[in-house]
């Protein structure tokens, strides 16, 4: 029988399977929009942005304004977690992100005494104030970053490529590193449960480098820390779906991330084909992506043809549609629109 609940998103995040293919894009709010663009303008600096409540408000609905979208994600950023351990976090125009780094891997053991939880306290204001405003049937997405990625940019300072200074502080001070994770892992949590307290019906891990991770790391780096993140919250909220994308990792590490973690739903990029994932992973877990955001760039009927492909191949199972990763700046509003019309006219 037909769910005829109201919230598409969640229905889809309990298994269950609807009428359409519930959809919503990562980075959905950003550059691509020239709304988006007029806000930013107006800022000081990114990081001061993401302090000002009132325009992350605003900035968070504008592409449900816009679009037909099922969910909206919390306007944030992955490296507010640095900020509350006390680093210095810019995000520099064309540039990318510049943090502190960690110099010594004895500051590690004063890493929780730092601890400022209210430096996060505008994302939680925030989320209510986008919740109060939200339909009903629309998600909101609370979100946070792994606990390897973020990890990577407190020891690069930077967007890495190769990770190399990261990997060596982990095999050279492996116990010094997995502190660091496990630290990163209890605080992420606590952010998740602030965001969820505040009205987000849904959070997110961002693993964005887990595929960086080497085979013989993947336990330490990936799967203790998402333990130990699920764990903490799912004692706090059984029922709160928790999405993880652990992105860029095979086929096989994806396998055996679901036989250990429970986490309600994967979300995979596009490395892994869409038939595959019917194939190996949807029976496991609900499952979310993976269309290559430059194919969005390009738009037109390549982009429909494509988008077709996931649809087909995983409109049996449980399946929220979504990029691969976040929308490309340079993306035009209407090849989004008409994503989302494929999206919508599927099965209906
Ligand atoms: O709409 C949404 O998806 C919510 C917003 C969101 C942002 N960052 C806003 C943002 C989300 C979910 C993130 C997560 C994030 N941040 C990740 C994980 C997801 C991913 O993309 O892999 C990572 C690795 C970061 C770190 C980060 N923040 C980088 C690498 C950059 C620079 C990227 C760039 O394109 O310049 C940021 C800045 C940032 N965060 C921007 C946005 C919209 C662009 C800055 C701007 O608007 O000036």
């Amino acid at each position: 029988m037909e769910n005829l609940s109201l919230n598409p998103i969640l229905n889809t995040l309990q298994g269950h399977i609807e009428s359409r293919i519930p959809c919503w894009l990562m980075r959905q709010a950003g550059r691509h929009l020239p709304e988006y663009r007029e806000v930013r303008a107006r800022q000081k600096d990114f990081v001061s942005f993401l302090y000002n409540v009132k325009d992350v408000v605003e900035v968070t609905l504008q592409p449900l304004k816009r679009y037909n979208l099922d969910a909206a994600i919390i306007f944030s950023d992955i490296l507010i977690l640095p900020i509350m351990l006390g680093y210095k976090v810019e995000i520099l125009d064309k540039i990318g992100p510049r943090v502190e780094t960690i110099k010594n891997p004895s500051e590690i053991d004063r890493l929780e005494s730092q601890v400022d939880m209210t430096q996060c306290e505008s994302v939680y204001e925030a989320i209510a104030g986008v919740r109060s405003q939200l339909d009903r049937t629309k998600s909101l997405i609370g979100f946070a970053g792994g606990p390897w990625t973020v990890a990577t940019y407190m020891i690069e300072g930077k967007t890495s490529k190769a990770f190399s200074d990261t990997k060596t502080f982990g095999y050279h001070w492996a116990q010094q590193f997995q502190k660091l994770l496990d630290i990163l892992a209890d605080y992420t949590a606590e952010h998740l449960i602030q965001q969820i307290r505040a009205g987000a019906d849904a959070v997110k891990i961002f693993d964005s480098w887990a595929g960086s991770v080497p085979y013989n790391k993947f336990e330490d780096w990936v799967i203790k820390p998402h333990l130990r993140i699920l764990d903490k919250l799912k004692n706090a909220f059984p029922e709160v779906p928790v999405i993880s994308f652990p992105k860029g990792i095979s086929l096989g590490h994806y396998q055996h991330y679901l036989d250990v973690v429970k986490v309600d739903c994967i979300s995979f990029g596009p490395e892994l084909a869409p038939e595959i994932v019917a194939d190996e992973l949807q029976d496991r877990v609900v499952v979310q992506g993976g269309l290559d955001p430059a194919i969005l760039v390009q738009g037109g009927d390549l982009m429909v043809k494509e988008a077709h492909k996931y649809l087909e191949a995983l409109q049996d199972g449980p399946y929220l549609f979504n990029l691969g990763h976040g929308i490309i700046p340079e993306t035009d509003p209407k090849n989004v629109e008409l994503l989302i019309e494929t999206v919508r006219k599927f099965k209906s």
